[in-house]
């Protein structure tokens, strides 16, 4: 009989792809479904970037490249970093990996020994602390507030540090919740680790592209350049210029962490797909221009998400500054019963519910670590949002 490792019992899938699984398998079954748990851009990769793969096939870039990154790519990776971030990185501190979490996982896998504690201020993206489980690594949880606009408190932050302390993962803007750390927030974070010299810093930059209004996007080597020789600045191509399915993350950070991660590549995935590495030379390279309005639509569709969902009887959604999600609370309605009849003990309850009575699919809060909350990506159309908050409105309505 298969028996999986005692390494492995100790990490759950992930529930955000098993709430779209389900969504799917209703949507399949018949039902109308409006899935906001989708965790990518709705919109395709832009003609100039599918361009550059094509001619990397005709051009037979097909081979085995250099398992982290080819040349070229590093190269234009270099260049964003000093144009967008400030920071001067060579090759030898840029790695690329098959996506933006492999770069987290190969991270972990090469610089955690068993019990090495990571920081993770909550809500997380769901794969931080499973991925620090299979590092072998605990991860250390530190709740945040709504109130405080998702985002740690330097002195509970400190306190959190102990000796066993390798990592904090910060992730601005957030999946979940879309907060976005300003400079002077990066700051007072930044003034916890320098009174900690053993504790390095993995900040998650995915979603830098997308901040509403007039937030300026930083980056904490950028604002705090001290932390410089042990920060991980972590990025990829996915969410910026909608290319999921690529296959390509990277980060820049000191040389010996870098050739670590190398190590763990060449024993395990080799090289991301050479032909989506040339398409992400383009992407960095390229024209941006279409990067701002994407993100504007997005800030239209906040917008409209947010003010609908804090129309809905027992909920409350704050205003996030980034990403393509919200995180509303449900708190309101915890203890209620719902129009089905199923009792709403908590979010996981209220999100099956949901479900079930009006088709809409979220993600709950516990998935990522904070309750009573749930997650919506409003990475969809205009008329299905406004319709997914319409049926969501009924439904708070409905429940009593
Ligand atoms: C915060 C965050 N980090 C990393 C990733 C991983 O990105 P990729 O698809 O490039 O692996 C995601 C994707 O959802 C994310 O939301």
């Amino acid at each position: 009989m298969f028996a999986e490792s005692a390494g492995l019992r100790r990490v759950k899938p992930s529930a955000t792809a098993a709430a779209s699984t389900k969504a799917r398998a209703l949507r399949a079954a018949g039902r109308d479904i409006i899935s906001l748990d989708a965790g990518e851009p709705d919109f395709d990769t832009p003609d100039h970037i599918k361009e550059a793969a094509i001619k990397a096939i005709r051009d037979g870039k097909t081979k085995y490249t250099d398992v982290d990154g080819i040349p070229e790519l590093k190269a234009a990776i270099c260049a964003k970093f000093k144009r967008e971030n400030g920071l001067a990185y060579t090759p030898a501190q840029i790695n690329v990996s098959p996506g933006g979490k492999p770069v987290i996982f190969n991270a972990m896998m090469a610089s955690l020994n068993p019990g090495d504690e990571v920081i993770i201020p909550t809500p997380y993206w769901v794969s931080y602390p499973d991925m620090v489980l299979i590092a072998g690594g605990e991860p250390k949880f530190v709740a945040t507030r709504a109130e405080q606009g998702f985002k740690v408190r330097p002195a509970e932050l400190e306190a959190a540090i102990t000796p066993r302390t390798r990592w904090l993962i910060l992730n601005s803007p957030s999946n979940p919740s879309g907060a976005a750390y300003a400079a002077a927030e990066l700051k007072a974070v930044a003034d916890v680790l320098l009174r900690h010299p053993h504790v390095w810093v993995l900040t998650d930059d995915m979603y830098e592209h997308l901040v509403f209004g007039d937030f300026a996007f930083r980056t904490i080597a950028q604002v705090e350049p001290a932390l410089y020789e042990r920060t991980l600045t972590m990025n990829g191509v996915s969410k910026a210029y909608a290319m999921t399915g690529w296959r390509i993350g990277y980060a820049g950070g000191p040389a010996p962490l870098i050739g670590a991660m190398r190590k763990v590549m060449s024993q395990s995935t080799s090289n991301p797909s050479s032909i989506s590495q040339w398409a992400a030379v383009e992407a960095l390279n390229g024209p941006q221009d279409f990067i701002r309005p994407n993100a504007l639509m997005f800030e239209e569709r906040r917008d409209l998400v947010v003010s609908m969902l804090n129309q809905a009887r027992g909920l409350s959604c704050p205003t996030p500054e980034g990403a393509f999600y919200v995180y509303p609370s449900c708190a309101g309605l915890i203890g209620k019963i719902a129009p089905t009849g199923q009792a709403i003990a908590d979010d996981r309850a209220f999100a099956d519910a949901l479900l079930e009575s009006e088709g809409v699919s979220v993600v709950f809060g516990e998935a990522f670590g904070l309750s009573p909350f749930f997650r919506i990506s409003y990475a969809t159309s205009t008329e299905l949002l406004e319709d997914a908050c319409a049926r969501i409105q009924r439904f708070c309505g409905a429940v009593n």
